[in-house]
């Protein structure tokens, strides 16, 4: 599968949100990652609604990756596709009806992604891989942004490239959020990403388009088997 980088757009200075997005898509992003998060599912606000319909009305043919930290999102993901969002990630613990929100993202025209936490067992993918179009593998506990990279999320690539295998569904592309930078980027593809967000490692950087075609070269300098 294709090397993707998205800048998650937490890390962007939200004054200039509409310039920074544009810099980062003309610096050669693939998507632009955007973390929804309600200060219960964790301890931090962030941006809702309002801004993905915005970002949609601005950037007509951005991908637009929405990573839902939330409490309850039964009643919100499928809000976020009509909104604008292309693809929603979602976090088992929040809900009792993982199915139920997966089946709701789809219905409003949306694809659907599981957002696994750093402690979260990855049992949480097998009745439902068939039904997902990604699965998301927090590197980081989620709510900020600059966090390092827990180091077990590897073997844990690892653990579920093989169940994805068992479960007949070595397609699905792999997502990894949380501390992704130019040093390490290149074990985190080895052992099995394909789409890297990157918050601090680009909108830090003072220049975008060095910071994501480092990161990409880095993922590419692996060959995949
Ligand atoms: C954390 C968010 C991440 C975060 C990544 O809760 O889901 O997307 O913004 O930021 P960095 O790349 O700085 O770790
Ligand atoms: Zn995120």
């Amino acid at each position: 599968m294709d090397v993707k980088i998205a800048p998650s757009i937490l890390a962007a200075d939200f004054v200039r949100l509409a310039d920074e997005c544009e810099e980062v898509l003309d610096a050669g992003a693939d998507w632009l990652h955007v973390d929804v998060m309600d200060g219960h599912f964790v301890p931090n606000l962030t941006i809702g609604l309002p801004v993905v319909r915005d970002l949609r009305a601005e950037f007509p043919d951005a991908v637009l990756d929405v990573h839902i930290m939330i409490d309850n999102p039964d009643e919100y993901a499928a809000e976020f596709v009509e909104a604008g969002a292309d693809i929603v990630s979602f976090h088992p613990e929040a809900t009792k009806h993982a199915h139920r929100v997966i089946q709701s993202i789809h219905d409003a025209g949306g694809e659907a992604s599981l957002a696994i936490n750093p402690g979260t067992n990855l049992s949480s993918v097998e009745y439902v891989a068939d039904d997902l179009d990604m699965v998301l593998l927090m590197s980081v506990n989620p709510g900020f942004g600059g966090q390092s990279f827990v180091p077990a999320t590897l073997q844990k690539l690892r653990d579920l490239t093989t169940k994805l295998e068992e479960l007949g569904r070595p397609d699905l592309p792999l997502q990894v959020d949380g501390g992704v930078k130019a040093h390490n980027i290149a074990e985190i593809r080895r052992a099995g990403a394909d789409i890297f967000v990157a918050g601090s490692a680009i909108f830090g950087a003072d220049s975008y388009e060095s910071a994501i075609s480092e990161l990409r070269a880095g993922a590419k300098s692996v060959e995949m088997v």
